[in-house]
């Protein structure tokens, strides 16, 4: 596009974007844009307000940091409510509303390598201008568009309880609302299979009736269509479990493949009795493959499925040892893996981050069913809870996990509510905190590395 044709049909939205992205590319100007194969992806959502945007953008960018793809979402709504403190009504989407097109100008983080760009973007226009932004500074587009015939069930319960209609009424904000959907309307453009036929781009048709794949560029985009096409929004629960306690954890020793202590027994009596009061009728009940879940299955009699994915961390050389002995046989082993526990690898063994790897089909699984209980390990559960609830690699090694009491997940709106049931059965606790100068260790040997050798 010429520089004249360019100045003559900008938007003020434009107006006010362009020249940051420009300042933005000329920064690179020089060194050459990169091309890697796995060059960071912009994921541009598009689409009409309540079209389930944000849930999407949302819970992809929890399952790409999960996997360890860094990802963050720039939620554009977000950024006006900041800018303008205060919403009034639609009359702020109105196309013509120069001063609003102008509070609604943005700017993505600079430093983000992958992000799901949460916004309307239902211009081709506007798509445009993220695509040349995009070229510029090596970045993959795919737009994403979810496509509904009818309305959003989740319209009322999510859109009216935004910050946007904070003390509102009902009806009113409803009003508003869809006279909001109305104005963007007037100028919406859908992605067009014949127009755009060049671009990436991923379309769901009515709640996952239907997809259509558009030109996958890499590895990643494969791995979100692949999980855009396992997720649902039927009501459901996800119900987390340790096993009973094992003859292994009444002595302090990890790993191991042991049975279940009088107590650990009592305890799979007792979920056979929670789980039946909470009446679902066609609960899947998954174990690993070790004794000690098999055996907490085995109390509720039902059929269940066992997963070599859920077996507990492989503790290597470190096996059936207790931590004192780990700490006294393995003295420099016991220190990394309190500097880095997420990335910690024992010896022969395996670090939360490559147990993360080996639940990924597991969690692809839940994503796929509805009411499962999950009989599992105090590792394994971390990450599996980690990843309902958005925690990252620093915090997910040291969720409290306990014995004996069940986490029950359920998805609402955004996120997921966490309800922790303890069954009244004693217990050993196996949490062992993070040691609270292992830092201050950290800081100290790295200053001890770069005190000069003549020192
Ligand atoms: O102690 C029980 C246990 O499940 C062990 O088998 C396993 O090694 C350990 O917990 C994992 O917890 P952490 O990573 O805190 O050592």
């Amino acid at each position: 596009m010429s520089q004249t044709q360019s100045t003559l049909t900008q938007t003020p939205l434009e107006k006010t974007w362009v020249p940051w992205m420009k300042s933005r590319m000329s920064q690179r100007r020089g060194s050459s844009v990169p091309q890697f194969t796995n060059s960071p992806t912009m994921i541009v959502m598009v689409g009409l307000p309540a079209r389930g945007k944000t849930y999407i953008s949302k819970k992809l960018t929890r399952y790409l940091n999960w996997i360890g793809v860094t990802t963050k979402v720039f939620n554009v709504g977000q950024y006006r409510r900041n800018a303008t403190q205060s919403y009034n009504s639609f009359e702020f989407f109105r196309p013509d509303n120069t001063e609003a097109m102008k509070i609604r100008k943005y700017e993505p983080n600079r430093n983000l390598l992958l992000f799901v760009f949460d916004a309307t973007n239902t211009t081709p226009d506007r798509r445009e201008l993220l695509l040349s932004f995009a070229k510029e500074n090596g970045y993959k587009v795919c737009y994403f568009s979810n496509l509904l015939k009818h309305k959003s069930k989740n319209f009322n319960q999510v859109k009216l309880s935004s910050p946007d209609y904070v003390g509102c009424d009902k009806d009113e904000a409803v009003a508003d609302f869809l006279k909001r959907i109305e104005c963007y309307k007037l100028t919406y453009v859908p992605l067009d299979d014949i127009k755009d036929r060049n671009l990436s781009y991923i379309k769901i048709f009515n709640v996952g009736s239907r997809y259509l794949v558009n030109r996958v560029q890499d590895h990643i985009q494969s791995r979100i269509v692949y999980y855009l096409m396992n997720i649902h929004v039927t009501p459901r629960s996800i119900y987390l479990s340790r096993h009973g306690e094992s003859e292994l954890n009444l002595v302090g020793r990890i790993g191991g493949d042991s049975g279940l202590s009088q107590r650990g027994a009592n305890f799979a009596n007792a979920l056979g009795t929670y789980m039946r009061g909470q009446c679902i009728r066609d609960l899947k009940v998954w174990t690993s493959h070790m004794k000690r879940t098999i055996q907490t299955a085995e109390a509720l009699g039902v059929q269940y499925e066992q997963w070599k994915a859920l077996n507990e961390i492989d503790a290597g050389v470190c096996e059936e040892m207790t931590y004192e002995e780990i700490q006294e046989n393995y003295p420099e082993e016991f220190a990394l893996r309190d500097q880095d526990k997420y990335r910690y690898r024992y010896p022969k063994g395996e670090s939360y981050e490559d147990l993360v790897q080996r639940l990924e089909p597991v969690i692809m699984e839940l994503e796929r069913q509805e009411n499962v209980l999950v009989i599992c390990h105090q590792a394994v559960m971390r990450c599996l809870l980690a990843y309902f609830l958005d925690k990252s690699a620093d915090e997910l090694p040291y969720l409290k996990c306990p014995l004996h009491t069940v986490l029950k997940l359920t998805p609402v709106a955004y996120g997921c509510k966490v309800e922790s049931v303890f069954l009244n059965v004693e217990a050993v606790n196996t949490h062992r905190d993070k040691p609270v100068n292992v830092d201050v260790d950290r800081d100290t040997a790295d200053a001890l590395e770069t005190v000069p050798d003549h020192i």
